[in-house]
């Protein structure tokens, strides 16, 4: 008799192991990260010290050089829209906001222009592991990239629709160009999925059935065309419940297909991290979060016009990030040609040059001890704590008492720092000329034996 243990086919008959999918679940909605259970704690261990990603948005909407799906979606002022592309209800009471937003998502894309956009896709220069080593020479260590926006084109070779990168002059799997890209180049590899879909008939409040059928194959085919995806980004406001998805069987079929994947709060359920968006998150050190936030205001390219934040503030992000206990997913919005917008990586560059000099006060660290503030941010590592000192203030920096006693300060690239430790607190002071900016990094050393927590 075969030993059902290395019987692939015994193995696959199997009833799927339920007790491990129902912890899964389970912690899905399960807000507090101490309260999740240790398998939900290593799946997420690599992204807690990666700290820093980055976010592609990309599809044959750059040609138009104005916002992926919003433009097309807001090109009539009056509400129209919704009545074309019906959408399940809960949005509707939303309208109101989606008002606020019109002028941001101008110029507006007459519809007959936008869906065929993708006849014109053709990005000669796309070079998918040049763009991934962009990304590592950024110091980012995942990319997470949109598979499909709400305007429903895709951008793998799927085979559930045309409306997709096969169908356009390019004719290529930009999607599966950059997960194979990501793996040679050993940067984690992460996919945006929208679920809602203003291009596919069957989406509307009283077809979900049917389009979810649709759902549900495609990410089944993501997960298995592309087996590096080690994080899911679904993109739905909180107020649609998992159950509008069929939620509980779509993780379902996700954990069976990789048991170790992320997934964010964007599904209806607390998930593995939450997503603060075009802000930094609050300290948090009881939920893991990552900010994602965008260089122009825009997630996709909007021409050279849109001014692009420079070195200092993007770095100033990711620091505040990591000192608020999070994560930053900087995002890109490539060219029609396939290439990340000059100015976005000349600032990424920046970025790294900095972390391949200050990359230990950034990685694998925590948050805190101190809470951030108007002078910068803490984050820290086992005895040792990193005083990012974004502005200096005018009098003295001060910092609440500290149960480890502070054995040695210093200045990370180089310099000396000041530190008086007494029962009121810690001072802080380094000379003006070892002052760097954007960010003067001071290390503190505590005594054997003492944790920052
Ligand atoms: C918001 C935007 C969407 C974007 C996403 C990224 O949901 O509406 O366009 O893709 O944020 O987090």
């Amino acid at each position: 008799m075969s030993d059902p243990a290395s019987d692939p086919l015994a193995q696959a008959s199997r009833a799927p192991d339920d007790s491990a999918f129902e912890q899964f679940w389970a912690d899905l909605h399960t807000p507090n990260w101490a309260d999740k259970s240790p398998a939900a704690q290593r799946r997420v261990a690599w992204w807690r010290e990666a700290r820093f990603g980055m976010f592609v948005h990309w599809d044959p909407s750059s040609l138009a050089a104005s916002e992926i799906s919003w433009s097309k979606q807001f090109y009539a002022d009056t509400g129209e829209h919704l009545r074309d592309n019906p959408r399940p209800s809960p949005e509707l009471h939303h309208i109101h906001e989606h008002r606020m937003w019109l002028d941001w998502f101008k110029p507006a894309v007459p519809r007959e222009v936008y869906d065929h956009l993708h006849r014109s896709f053709y990005p000669g220069m796309f070079d998918a592991d040049q763009f991934v080593a962009t990304a590592k020479q950024a110091g980012m260590k995942y990319l997470v990239q949109v598979s499909k926006h709400h305007n429903g084109f895709c951008m793998w070779d799927t085979k559930f629709t045309d409306h997709q990168v096969m169908n356009t002059p390019f004719h290529r799997d930009i999607l599966g160009e950059m997960s194979r890209a990501c793996d040679r180049a050993g940067i984690k590899f992460g996919v945006y999925y929208s679920q809602r879909d203003w291009h596919h008939p069957d989406y509307g409040p009283e077809r979900m059935t049917k389009y979810n059928a649709y759902l549900f194959n495609q990410v089944q085919e993501l997960l298995t065309l592309y087996p590096n995806i080690a994080l899911l980004f679904f993109d739905c406001e909180q107020y649609y419940p998992w159950e509008m998805w069929d939620g509980k069987e779509l993780f379902r079929m996700i954990h069976r297909l990789r048991p170790d994947i992320l997934v964010n709060d964007r599904c209806g359920v607390p998930g593995d991290f939450e997503t603060p968006e075009q802000g930094v998150g609050a300290y948090n050190r009881a939920r893991h979060w990552e900010s994602c936030m965008t260089f122009t205001g825009f997630w996709s390219w909007h021409g050279f016009q849109a001014p692009v934040i420079p070195y200092e503030e993007c770095l100033r992000l990711l620091v505040r990030c990591a000192g608020g206990d999070g994560n930053l997913l900087m995002n890109v919005g490539p060219l029609p040609t396939g290439q990340i917008d000059p100015r976005e990586s000349d600032r990424l560059q920046r970025v790294g040059a900095w972390l391949a000099h200050h990359g230990e006060s950034i990685y694998g660290t925590r948050g805190g001890p101190w809470l951030p503030g108007d002078y910068g941010v803490t984050t820290s590592r086992g005895r040792t704590i990193y005083v990012h000192v974004l502005q200096w203030p005018e009098g003295e920096l001060r910092f609440p008492p500290l149960s480890g006693r502070i054995r040695t300060a210093r200045v990370l690239s180089g310099g000396s720092a000041a530190c008086e430790q007494t029962d009121a607190g810690v001072k802080i002071s380094v000379a003006a000329q070892d002052r760097i900016l954007p960010d003067t990094v001071v290390v503190l050393e505590l005594e054997p034996g003492a944790g920052v927590g």
